[in-house]
């Protein structure tokens, strides 16, 4: 069974079981002390994490990322350019680009464009698919044709979208990225961390659920959603 717990912003705690069967533990866009989050850096200390997926170089997705890598063992995993500055400041990393598969013991895992910016090589979202669940966290993106693709290609079950705005995509674009993508299963992110990124949530899923069958599954921080 996957476990997906989101922690504020874009920061999401996912367990998943690896092709090997082994369960991974995995932490995305690591803002771990976002206005929004219910947990504290030192709440890793000791604990074991095995993949840092990092969307892009922003603050509040870069996040904590270097540290939680240093205290929990776990490796980096982003755009070539942002796995070589987690190398240089001596953690375990994975570089790739978008594309294809990356070459990762256990589990799928592919870097999807995003329309945004980064400082360090350029933004991506992740497709991730373990024996369990599959999902598509999207990072800080617009709304771009090639979603309809990546549900083409993919069939990610569970997919992560920003509905912030200003940044992201609002409400209006986030609707529309669903029904291109047609997953099972949407859970909106990165919305009211801070005053400019104000997002009705109820409305988005009130959006969706009249247009396609995709269950919108609203979290609050701390929240669990468990699948199958
Ligand atoms: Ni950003
Ligand atoms: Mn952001």
């Amino acid at each position: 069974m996957g476990v997906i717990k989101y922690l504020g912003h874009s920061f999401f705690e996912v367990t998943i079981t690896g092709l090997d069967r082994s369960v991974k533990t995995l932490l995305v866009d690591p803002w771990v002390e976002n206005p929004l989050s219910p947990v504290k850096l030192r709440d890793y200390e000791g604990r074991k994490v095995d993949y840092i997926l990092v969307t892009h170089d922003h603050g509040d997705h870069i996040g904590d990322a270097v540290k939680l890598a240093k205290m929990t063992g776990a490796t980096v995993v982003s755009v070539y350019e942002i796995a070589e500055y987690a190398s240089q400041e001596g953690v375990k990393s994975i570089g790739g680009n978008i594309g294809g598969l990356l070459r990762i013991p256990d589990l799928e895992v592919v870097l999807t464009p995003a329309t945004h910016s980064s400082s360090r090589g350029v933004p991506v979202g992740f497709y991730v698919k373990g024996l369990d669940m599959s999902f598509y966290h999207a990072g800080d993106t617009g709304l771009f044709c090639e979603m309809e693709l990546i549900g083409e290609i993919y069939s990610p079950e569970i997919v992560m979208l920003p509905i912030g705005g200003h940044f992201t995509m609002s409400v209006r674009e986030a609707v529309k990225a669903v029904e291109l993508i047609k997953p099972k299963i949407v859970i909106p992110m990165h919305y009211n961390t801070f005053p400019v990124i104000q997002a009705d949530p109820v409305l988005f899923k009130k959006l969706v659920e009249e247009k396609v069958k995709t269950r919108v599954v609203v979290l609050k921080p701390g929240e669990v959603f468990t699948y199958p």
